[in-house]
């Protein structure tokens, strides 16, 4: 019983994940160190993750950049798998984390020196304009994968690419 409200609470968050057009896959430890050390992510410095996951970039940037942390995420199980690993890991000091769809938290973006994306296409697009009104000056956009579309920005190569917007 309690395996299968388990199961039915994550097949239902998986789906949240989906439908909201970016479906969790992780950017890799690799990745992530590749991407913040590419922004140049500087102690005390705020970092916001639109689409948190399982909270790896909030946690290496806290852990190893002396960054603050912040990350939205929509799926239930996920904000909670965060939650906890932020927890387990000891950074929580250094970490906040919020549940729900990340456009109706457009004001935690002008909070940011970095905003790091890994999302798809559509949804970028989506919410680009958002990102771009509130994006403080000398902010930067890191994004995994996929174009911020409608900016020009320097490229990283590798598998995946990497790209930054300043
Ligand atoms: C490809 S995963 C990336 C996870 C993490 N940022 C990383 O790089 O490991 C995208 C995440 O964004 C979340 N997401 C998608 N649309 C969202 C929205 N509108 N608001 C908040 N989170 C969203 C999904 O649930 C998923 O966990």
């Amino acid at each position: 019983m309690v395996f299968l409200v388990f199961a039915l609470f994550w097949f239902g968050s998986l789906l949240i994940a989906i439908i909201s057009g970016a479906p969790t896959v992780y950017s890799k430890d690799k990745i992530i160190k590749k991407a913040l050390k590419a922004v140049n992510l500087k102690k005390n410095q705020t970092i916001i993750d639109l689409g948190c996951g399982n909270g790896r970039v909030l946690i290496i940037a806290s852990r190893e950049f002396g960054a603050r942390g912040v990350g939205v995420e929509i799926s239930p199980f996920y904000y909670l798998l965060t939650k906890l690993n932020v927890f387990l890991s000891g950074e929580s000091r250094n970490v906040r984390v919020y549940f729900g769809n990340f456009k109706k938290y457009a004001k935690l973006v002008s909070e940011a020196d970095v905003v790091y994306l890994y999302l798809y296409d559509r949804v970028i697009r989506d919410i680009e304009p958002m990102i771009s009104k509130n994006l403080i000056t000398g902010a930067k956009v890191v994004s995994v994968a996929f174009l911020f579309a409608n900016h020009k920005g320097r490229t990283i190569d590798g598998s995946p690419k990497i790209y930054i917007y300043s």
